[in-house]
């Protein structure tokens, strides 16, 4: 039997042989929306986080776009879940079920690649979560595996100077929740998430619409009103959609006109609520780092970033400039790629 050192040493050479072999995967691991990046070759998958399942036998019938297409068009058995339902993991087989699936998805010669992954999950997820996603990932053919927070990767993905002893202030809202950090030395200094994010303003549209128009609509209707004609500060040109949806009292298919006014009054709270965490993580940030972020801005990162006037919004409740990520959508995964680039020559432990 050789020795453990040697035997440590071949594996490791194997590993290293094997690394050339193998693309380094940047992951977001998002409550809406999943995304790979592959070194060398960009963001390689894109698609919504969501698992369709048998509920009698729990098996998995497809995931991500698949899977979206069958959400509210599936026979009683089949139920489309979404495992990272606000931001926390809900359900972990089938978590770990998408984490397989998109990363098999993305290697082209499974057998031979063994990458390294860094996987950007959402910073509530508690520390048994955190090993078993990694544990996930290297189950999915991940020599080694490491997750790292979102905002610290939206903060890196947007370009923040993260590394040096300056306060940045990243605000991330995605689907499922809203995560306000300032880093400075490549750490989180302070820290602040709320699970009050993009799905809840596409509930509050929901609730409005029934109250105030009598009409019943679905979540991705909402989420398409949001999309379309959603502001979160006076426009300079209002806007108007119809919607189609069913009127409570009849029962029968009706459209009615939304207006930007109604929309905005609609997310009222939940902005309100994404204001306040902003302005609490500043007031709890210690002084020469609040200066900093005073100077140089709040960067807003995920899709809700989109979100017409929102950097307006923020800007004018805090007295501070607020800028947009080049690409909100795109922050965490690019981020987790850069990451990778930076422990090139350090070897990451399994
Ligand atoms: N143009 C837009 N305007 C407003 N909201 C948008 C726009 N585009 C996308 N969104 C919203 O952004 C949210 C998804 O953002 P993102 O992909 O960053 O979330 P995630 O990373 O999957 O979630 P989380 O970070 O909470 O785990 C959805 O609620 C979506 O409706
Ligand atoms: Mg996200």
């Amino acid at each position: 039997m050789l020795p453990h050192r040697t035997f440590t040493s071949i594996t490791r050479r194997l590993a290293h042989l094997l690394g050339h072999f193998s693309r380094d995967l940047g992951i977001d691991l998002g409550t809406a929306n999943t995304l790979v990046h592959v070194k060398g070759r960009g963001i390689m998958l894109r698609e919504p986080s969501v698992v369709a399942v048998d509920s009698h036998t729990r098996q998995v019938l497809a995931v991500g776009e698949d899977a979206k297409r069958m959400v509210g068009r599936t026979p009683a058995q089949i139920r489309a879940v979404r495992p990272l339902r606000d931001g926390v993991i809900a359900d972990f087989d089938t978590t770990e079920a998408m984490l397989h699936h998109f990363i098999e998805k993305v290697l082209t010669r499974r057998f031979l690649e063994h990458p390294r992954v860094v996987i950007g999950v959402p910073s509530g997820i508690t520390e048994v979560e955190r090993r078993a996603v990694e544990e996930a990932a290297r189950r999915a053919g991940a020599w080694s595996a490491l997750v790292i927070d979102e905002p610290m990767a939206a903060a890196i993905g947007a370009g923040m100077p993260v590394g040096e002893p300056v306060g940045s202030m990243i605000v991330d809202i995605g689907g499922g929740t809203t995560e306000v950090a300032v880093i400075s030395l490549g750490g989180i200094c302070s820290e602040r998430s709320v699970r009050v994010a993009g799905e809840e303003m596409d509930e509050a549209i929901v609730a409005y619409v029934r109250h105030e128009l009598n009409l019943y609509i679905g979540e991705s209707t909402a989420e398409d009103v949001k999309i379309r004609i959603g502001s979160a500060f006076p426009l300079a040109q209002e806007m108007e959609m119809t919607i189609r949806g069913k009127d409570l009292v009849s029962g029968l298919p009706k459209s009615v006109v939304l207006t930007s006014q109604q929309v905005r009054e609609a997310i009222r709270e939940p902005l309100g609520i994404v204001v306040e965490l902003v302005k609490e993580t500043l007031d709890e940030t210690p002084p020469e780092l609040a200066a900093d972020v005073m100077n140089r801005g709040i960067m807003l990162a995920g899709g809700v970033a989109l979100l017409r006037g929102l950097d307006q919004l923020i800007s004018a409740e805090t007295d501070v400039p607020v800028y947009v990520a080049e690409d909100p959508l795109t922050a965490v995964v690019i981020g987790t790629a850069r990451y990778l680039e930076e422990l090139d020559g350090f070897p990451m432990a399994r």
